[in-house]
């Protein structure tokens, strides 16, 4: 069952989006050579804390910290720790806060330092295909139009998406239906309906599409050691007109 949100309901998830967005605003800035994980995760529970909410993801099935930072052939769920980032490198920052019970979750993929052309590459297209999907979060088209519309995007890119993770339903759980995959032919699925609040989150390897966790039971990175991006927000269906990004400053 998809649980429609009204509009007092998306005013808090608003908030919630809010206090992640201006959180992950704050970790791109500070993201350089020399920083460790482990400070990032600092820092993002110190701004969600200080902003009166509560970090989403520590203690959700056991994750240890506030932020997932994801480096490099890391696809998602990369667990802080004392890893240095070093020039090149690439961090996907993802966060989640509660506000009130009610949830907001976004993800961004950041430069450390210099990238090279080919890597800034992957992190635009991952950008660009998590905004078509966005396009088509409107009323009368299906779930898989936005499925679709991302997947379209990556491989005519050349990359791989990836299919064991996928977008999902948000409200008073992170993970609520429907499942919103970033593969699948478009015209099927649940009609969008105004009241419905996605989060968005396009995972795309520039080589292939296999992922498999690591033995810490959370790290999930490509089989074949290629460079992974991922982007997310948390959108709602408008009664007309194009979604509204709620994590988005
Ligand atoms: N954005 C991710 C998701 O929607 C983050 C979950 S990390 C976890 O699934 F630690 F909370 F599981
Ligand atoms: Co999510």
């Amino acid at each position: 069952m998809i649980i429609l949100k009204t509009p007092e309901e998306i005013a808090v998830m608003a908030q919630a989006s809010r206090v992640v967005a201006e959180t992950l605003e704050i970790l791109r800035k500070t993201v350089r050579p020399g920083i460790t994980t482990d400070e990032l995760d600092r820092i993002a529970e110190e701004e969600i804390r200080s902003r009166g909410a509560k970090p989403a993801f520590k203690g959700y099935r056991n994750y240890p910290k506030t932020l997932c930072a994801s480096v490099n052939e890391q696809v998602v769920h990369g667990i802080p720790s004392k890893r240095v980032l070093k020039d090149g490198d690439i961090i996907g920052l993802d966060l989640g806060a509660i506000v009130d019970g009610f949830y907001g979750d976004s993800a961004v993929t950041v430069a450390v330092g210099q990238i090279t052309e080919r890597i800034a590459r992957l992190v635009q297209v991952t950008e660009e295909a998590m905004y078509l999907g966005v396009e088509q979060a409107v009323v009368g088209r299906r779930l898989s139009d936005i499925s679709h519309a991302i997947q379209q995007h990556v491989e005519s890119a050349g990359y791989s998406v990836v299919t064991e993770f996928v977008g999902h339903g948000i409200g008073r759980q992170l993970h609520e239906e429907p499942q919103v995959p970033n593969y699948g032919k478009s015209g099927q699925g649940p009609r969008l309906q105004a009241g419905m609040v996605l989060a968005i989150e396009p995972m795309v390897n520039m080589g292939g599409a296999a992922v498999k966790i690591l033995g810490d039971r959370w790290t999930a990175v490509t089989v074949d050691g290629s460079l992974s991006a991922h982007f997310e927000h948390t959108i709602t269906i408008e009664p007309s007109g194009p979604a509204r990004v709620l994590s988005q400053l």
